[in-house]
């Protein structure tokens, strides 16, 4: 506690029963926040640099990089780079000014929409400068305090937020447990005939943490029995599932009933900014009440003709897909066959399930950049159940088969080492090594 911060204490206890502010914010730094001492630079915000590959630096040593969503491998393509400069030469990055409904709309705002509405086989489409803030607001904007929304518990935080907008009830069903499911649209159903309101279904096309595709079928095929409309993140699937790309509904041949379709272009098209695409009559709706894009700067230029550029590469060509899916299928293969508990996974994101303490998880992670170059996320307690470890992988097309080799090998190593207590001697250390 620095000098500033002991006064703000002080003065706040001088008050009586009023707090000051801060003096919560001083004392709990919150969930993730309490571990920063330990692992700022290094669990959480790591710096990894050099060109977004499939081996980046960090820490000045070369590491191959298994954490970043550019599963296609557009971030550094030299053609997606030169579109994205000659943009930024020619518009700067304010263009255009304003909020789309004002003064900052553009063709080239209208053609991405159009392109992405026909490659996610929607009739419209209607661009987001942020996905977590467009889904927030899409939800504000879809519902009334009369309607009903059931959303699966393991959802993103930009679902999450978005429900907590809504002035009305709301009921979470079991993670992709369609029994649970239907039990909360059976309540919601009453509440609605009461209210006279509607029901909103919201999941994911991918759940980005184990991997799993949401069951959208087995969804579907409630909705002519419950009458609810179904909306869908689709951040993991866009780009990565189906014949075409156009993600879990296409995949799992259910597009169609998607209601309202979500995906943002920070993962497979490798830049920023994201859309909803859903029939004219919804998207002409939203227009006119999604709240984060009528009170917000229009998404600029560089990034509009930047997706467009990235679109026309995940439209023409389908090699960088079936690279992806080549790299998949080597690790999560290699993975399963020396034994590997990779869960329930049927994207590309590839978990890899150690049991293990947080000391340990941190020991092991350690190991692995230090000693095997292999730079991967890791999730403990309280995002999975405690004990057990979570390493994610991401591969991308730009990844090879010596990259997944050499990790097949390094976990071969670090597991063995998990099993036999090293981590769990090694982890004082590393814990004393960290100014613990
Ligand atoms: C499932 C899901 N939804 C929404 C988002 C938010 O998208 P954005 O990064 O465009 O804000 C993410 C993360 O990027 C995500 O993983």
């Amino acid at each position: 506690m620095n000098a500033n911060e002991k006064s703000i204490l002080l003065q706040s206890n001088q008050l009586g029963v009023m707090r000051d502010l801060f003096e919560r914010i001083i004392e709990n730094k919150g969930p993730l926040g309490k571990w920063a001492s330990q692992a700022e630079g290094y669990f959480v915000f790591p710096k990894l640099e050099g060109p977004i590959s499939n081996r980046m630096k960090f820490q000045g040593k070369e590491v191959i990089t298994w954490s970043i969503n550019d599963y296609l491998g557009l971030a550094n393509s030299p053609d997606v780079k030169s579109v994205d400069a000659e943009a930024a030469a020619e518009y700067g990055s304010a263009y255009p000014m304003g909020a789309r409904m004002m003064s900052g709309h553009t063709d080239s705002h209208e053609q991405l929409e159009q392109e992405l509405a026909a490659f996610v086989q929607k009739e419209s489409a209607y661009l987001l400068n942020f996905g977590y803030q467009g889904m927030v607001s899409a939800i504000d904007a879809l519902v009334s305090k009369d309607d009903i929304i059931v959303y699966d518990v393991d959802s993103h935080a930009c679902i999450i937020d978005g429900v907590r907008l809504h002035m009305g009830k709301r009921f979470t069903f079991k993670h992709n447990d369609i029994e649970s499911l239907e039990k909360n649209l059976e309540r919601a159903k009453k509440m609605a005939e009461q209210t006279g309101g509607g029901i909103l279904v919201i999941t994911e096309g991918v759940f980005g943490m184990r991997g799993e595709q949401g069951k959208l079928k087995e969804i579907v095929n409630l909705k002519k029995k419950y009458n609810f409309r179904l909306f869908v993140d689709d951040a993991h699937g866009f780009g990565t599932l189906g014949k075409t790309g156009a993600g879990a509904g296409e995949e799992q041949e259910v597009q169609d009933d998607i209601d309202v379709y979500f995906a943002t272009f920070a993962k497979s098209m490798a830049g920023i900014g994201a859309f909803l695409a859903a029939d004219k009559g919804i998207i002409d709706y939203l227009k006119y009440n999604l709240r984060s894009q009528m009170f917000a700067k229009s998404l600029p230029m560089i990034y509009v003709k930047g997706a467009l550029k990235r679109l026309d590469m995940l439209r023409t060509m389908p090699e960088l897909k079936a690279k992806l899916w080549e790299n998949v299928n080597a690790l999560q293969n290699g993975l399963k066959e020396r034994g590997f508990d990779i869960g329930t996974t049927t994207s590309c994101v590839t978990p890899v399930y150690l049991n293990g303490s947080i000391p340990e998880a941190m020991a092991l992670v350690k190991d692995l950049r230090e000693n095997y170059g292999i730079f991967c996320s890791i999730v403990v307690y309280p995002v999975i159940p405690k004990g057990l470890i979570l390493l994610r992988l991401i591969p991308t097309a730009t990844h090879t088969l010596t990259d997944i080799e050499e990790t097949l090998v390094a976990f071969s190593a670090i597991r063995s080492r998990l099993e036999n207590g090293t981590y769990k001697r090694l982890s004082a250390a590393v814990a004393a090594a960290m100014g613990e």
